[in-house]
């Protein structure tokens, strides 16, 4: 928990707005493995982190709203009767989307202010907007008592990005950031959303993110580019399997009889996402099994997957994977999130956490003359009222 951003948070809203706002915690998220299979209703591995965003809100007793974010230092306001996408302040997009969810769904809210700050790192694959999402529906929810079930709440948190930011992201990151469990990470089926608390119990090794910052802001526009390849092998495998509904339901063995009727790239494209539902399962079981090497090898082979087949990756998290994979003291590393920068999540021996992150950090250094920022993960709870 961030006591100093919890405290700023509460009292510049007090200072603000003159009344006592309820606190609502929301956190960031780390992905063990299953990097773009949501959205082709496949497996992933996430759990939440103690990074979050931390929101103060009460009503504004009419239908005006006042959103503000501390971290920007800006300002947004907007009628709860009358608003829509903004280019000025696209933060602002992921709180009002929210809003035209609830709303779309029959439900009513009235005007309402909000002040916000976290220490999820923006563009660094850790989902500081889902964090956002699912922090503005949870406390609405709370705010106007509308008994919204926890899945109806991720789910809306998905469509606000869909509808007022235009990503049309998966599902990890909202079901991450509101499920989430401490100690655990959650084993997610994107097709049916079941799920199950999967116990992450470390003895020996510590999870170290570090933070290329590099964020490519092609990152959005590639995605959906993705999602639209993915869709295109779908659709000509549909004719030969008529079962197939996504990826998910296709093994390699069907996608390479059509190898030759996809483009190249489709190919690849598809070929990793089975392959990474299939580490989505092997990592399950290594970890269940306390096999640690298979582990290592399952994030180095995820790494190659998204350099060289779904092409996510970028130099600097090529360099910064390449580096981990070859030391002895690291298990495995691999990008996480989108891509195209962000984090690498690194799978290192307990107590040689500091030496790698300093070895790592003078290379990156001379390298590329950036900075790294490493994040000791611990795994927490999902969005609460505190
Ligand atoms: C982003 C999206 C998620 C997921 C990941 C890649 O974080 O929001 O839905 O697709 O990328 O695994």
């Amino acid at each position: 928990m961030n006591e100093k951003i919890l405290n700023e948070v509460k009292s510049s809203f007090e200072q603000r707005f003159g009344v006592e706002p309820i606190v609502i915690k929301a956190p960031g998220r780390i992905n063990l493995i299953g990097e773009h299979t949501d959205y082709n209703n496949g497996f992933v591995l996430p759990a939440a982190v103690d990074q979050a965003i931390y929101l103060a809100v009460a009503k504004s007793g009419s239908s005006e709203s006042t959103l503000v974010s501390l971290d920007m230092d800006q300002t947004y306001e907007f009628s709860i009767n009358d608003f829509q996408p903004t280019k000025e302040k696209p933060w602002a997009n992921y709180l009002m989307g929210v809003v035209a969810e609830i709303q779309k769904s029959g439900r009513e809210v009235s005007g309402f202010n909000i002040v916000f700050s976290g220490d999820v790192p923006q563009g660094s694959g850790m989902s500081s907007s889902a964090a956002l999402e699912c922090g503005t529906c949870f406390a609405l929810n709370e705010l106007f008592e509308l008994s919204i079930p926890k899945v109806e709440m991720v789910k809306m948190s998905q469509k606000a990005e869909h509808n007022y930011s235009g990503v049309m992201c998966g599902i990890m990151d909202q079901f991450a950031s509101m499920m989430g469990s401490a100690d655990h990470a959650l084993l997610l089926d994107c097709e049916s959303l079941e799920y199950r608390h999967f116990p992450i119990e470390l003895t020996d090794h510590i999870i170290v993110l570090c933070n290329s910052n590099v964020s490519h802001n092609l990152a959005d526009s590639e995605y959906n580019i993705r999602r639209k390849q993915c869709e295109e092998g779908v659709s000509l495998l549909q004719k030969y399997f008529p079962g197939v509904k996504s990826l998910r339901d296709v093994s390699l063995e069907q996608l390479n009889a059509h190898q030759s009727e996809l483009s190249d790239v489709v190919y690849k494209r598809c070929k990793y996402v089975i392959e990474e539902n299939e580490r989505v399962m092997s990592m399950t079981k290594a970890m269940e099994a306390g096999e640690i090497d298979s582990l290592g090898e399952i994030l180095t082979i995820a790494q190659e997957g998204m350099r060289s087949e779904y092409e996510i990756s970028c130099p600097e998290i090529d360099f910064m994977a390449d580096f981990a994979n070859n030391r002895e003291d690291v298990v495995g590393a691999r990008m996480m999130g989108g891509g195209f920068g962000g984090c690498t999540i690194n799978l290192v021996n307990k107590g040689s956490e500091d030496q790698f992150i300093s070895e790592l950090s003078a290379a990156y250094k001379e390298q590329f003359n950036k900075e790294i920022t490493p994040i000791k993960v611990v795994i927490s709870d999902g969005v609460k009222r505190i």
